[in-house]
């Protein structure tokens, strides 16, 4: 089902008659197109469904241009990013290229699917600004943290299955809280494994969040788990490159305060919610998806 989608994005690359950007799109690596299944899965393979997943991908892989630039990043699915590759400047314009097209192909989908996503779109922006922002101080405020993994993962997934769902007649509601729980599971998940995993499984320097800056869920509630001796030096290691003695410490107290369980369960819930949601409206497939988030390593 997904080789339609990704012809058409092809098509639609194609379409701009421009071999720099053919060559540098067929440079990114695919991923795991995870919105494109969940809208294939709610709407089916017809021609509106598969436009909506290209669409959304395009948009998906443009805002991870722009986050490897914003995040200095230098990999990117266990590979050299593009900005890595070929600098900042060419990751952006490109990231233009994908997101631009992707909102003209939009335009022509209809009122209410062009609103959908693109709402999401302004939704994403947002919470990355709050990203960098909560990054610059250890963030203590679980809420803030919530309401900013909903805008920068979550939005776009909500507005992916309430958007399929439009497509298909089903009952909008139901698909985006779906989505939502989905979305805001998979980026705990997301930041859990940035924890849990060696930088070989991650394709990424691991505890590169919290040297990034980045109060994480698992942070946070280290944090209220620590004594206050624990906290300074947590706090003082906030932002930082860390030694590798100052990771085990890390993750010792994780292990000591059992937090990787507590935030993983919090994601666990989320998806059971949305798994039970989808059992309700006799979608089967959509409940395996969300398992299959909650289960990854990567
Ligand atoms: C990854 O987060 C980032 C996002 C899911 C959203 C990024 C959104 C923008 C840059 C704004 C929208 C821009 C356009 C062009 C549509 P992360 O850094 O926590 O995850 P990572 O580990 O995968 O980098
Ligand atoms: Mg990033």
């Amino acid at each position: 089902m997904l080789d339609a989608v990704e012809r058409k994005i092809e098509q639609y690359i194609q379409d701009l008659n421009d071999p720099e950007i053919t060559a540098l799109y067929r440079a990114l690596p695919a991923g795991k197109r995870l919105r494109a299944k969940l809208i294939l899965k709610i709407a089916g393979n017809g021609l509106s469904a598969v436009k909506t997943a290209a669409i959304v991908e395009m948009i998906h892989a443009a805002s991870l241009l722009h986050d490897d630039v914003i995040d200095d990043a230098d990999t990117r699915r266990a590979k050299p990013s593009l900005n890595a590759l070929y600098g900042n400047k060419t990751a952006i314009m490109l990231g233009d290229v994908l997101y631009s097209k992707g909102f003209f192909e939009l335009n022509r989908l209809g009122v209410p699917i062009a609103q959908m996503i693109s709402n999401a779109v302004t939704q994403l922006s947002l919470g990355e600004l709050k990203d960098v922002s909560l990054s610059s101080r250890f963030n203590t405020d679980r809420d803030a943290y919530l309401h900013m993994i909903y805008q920068k993962t979550a939005s776009l997934m909500e507005a992916s299955a309430g958007a399929a769902a439009l497509l298909a007649g089903k009952p909008a509601d139901a698909y985006m809280t779906y989505g939502r729980n989905l979305g805001i599971a998979f980026q705990m998940i997301d930041d859990i494994l940035d924890i849990t995993s060696d930088s070989e499984t991650l394709g990424k320097p691991a505890l590169h969040d919290y040297e990034e800056g980045k109060t994480t869920l698992p942070y946070i509630y280290l944090h209220e788990a620590l004594d206050k001796a624990g906290q300074e030096r947590l706090r003082s290691l906030h932002g930082k490159r860390l030694t590798d003695e100052e990771q085990a410490w890390i993750k010792d107290e994780m292990k000591e305060h059992e937090i990787i369980q507590k935030s993983f369960l919090e994601a666990q819930e989320l998806a059971e919610e949305a798994i039970s949601l989808m059992d309700n409206e006799g979608e089967r497939a959509l409940s395996s998806i969300a398992m299959a988030m909650i289960e990854r390593d990567f």
